[in-house]
């Protein structure tokens, strides 16, 4: 199947009522533990790297293979650059063949988040991609290198940013933030609610690491259908490996691979059923 954009899948997320999973990967052993959980349960999903995380990953070594994966996938699957910080990387996710990218302008000044975020946006339509913005700031940060502190959305900035960019999807926040929670997340559903009612556009939880899943599900009968899951796949990845020594099934450097690729598989298996969106390929 073709890679897709991200728009068609939350096009047809918000008109049946579920939420699409966008994954962070860090190697080809998550991106096949993903793909896998996707096609057993024919479930669209997007694929992401946040650019902090290049460092680790170069862009021009995993965007292609992620690229490469979405097209090789019997299911729809997009392709998503992560919390964009430098016109520089995001154009060349796009040159890569990213099909959406985030501009994160949530640290600045509203006038400055949207002015940068409706340039990005013109970038990403040059190459027939499409466009996530964020407004407020969700807390923590994408790779724990600094604890922000979480501000909630204006529902009515957050419409007026819409206006003002055209984003085709808009991270809010609303009590939730990257990594593993301290304590259990309280969100904020009357500002997703008011936020919802004022902004005609698919809304984006991030920090999705922690938040049980009557809340995603809350969230998403209220306006949520883009969920993003990082932590929770590192995670799971390590302990899957852990477990696998303890129990002695590894024997050689193969078996590690497949410990990785089982514990990406089995984090997005779970999200894919609690999101609604397993069978909606
Ligand atoms: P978590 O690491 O909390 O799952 O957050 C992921 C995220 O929002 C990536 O943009």
């Amino acid at each position: 199947m073709p890679i897709v954009k991200m728009s068609e899948l939350l096009a047809k997320a918000e008109k049946e009522g579920y939420a699409v999973g966008s994954f962070s990967v860090a190697n080809m052993e998550m991106v096949l533990g993903v793909l896998k959980a996707v096609e057993e349960t024919k479930s669209p999903a997007i694929i992401q790297i946040a650019e902090v995380r290049l460092n680790h990953s170069p862009l021009e070594l995993i965007g292609p293979l992620m690229v490469a994966a979405a097209e090789n996938c019997s299911m729809p699957v997009a392709v998503h650059f992560d919390h964009g910080k430098t016109e520089e990387k995001i154009r060349q996710a796009l040159e890569i063949g990213f099909t959406s990218v985030m501009f994160d302008g949530s640290h600045l000044p509203f006038e400055e988040n949207a002015t940068q975020t409706a340039k990005i946006k013109r970038i990403a339509a040059e190459y027939g991609a499409d466009c996530e913005g964020e407004i407020g700031c969700v807390g923590g940060s994408e790779d724990g290198s600094e604890d922000i502190a979480i501000n909630c959305t204006s529902p009515d900035q957050a419409a007026e940013f819409h206006r003002l960019t055209g984003v085709d999807a808009l991270a809010v926040a609303i009590g939730n933030a990257h990594g593993n929670y301290k304590q259990t997340p309280k969100l904020r559903f009357d500002i997703l609610e008011q936020t919802a009612s004022k902004v005609d556009v698919p809304l984006v939880l991030h920090g999705g690491t922690g938040i049980l899943p009557d809340d995603f599900r809350k969230c998403i009968s209220l306006g949520i259908h883009k969920i993003n899951i990082a932590t929770a796949t590192f995670d799971r990845v390590e302990q899957s490996v852990r477990n696998a020594y303890a129990e002695e099934n590894i024997k050689g450097y193969y078996d590690l691979q497949s410990a990785e690729v089982d514990g990406a598989y089995r984090n997005a298996l779970g999200h894919i059923e609690i999101f609604g969106c397993a069978g909606k390929a």
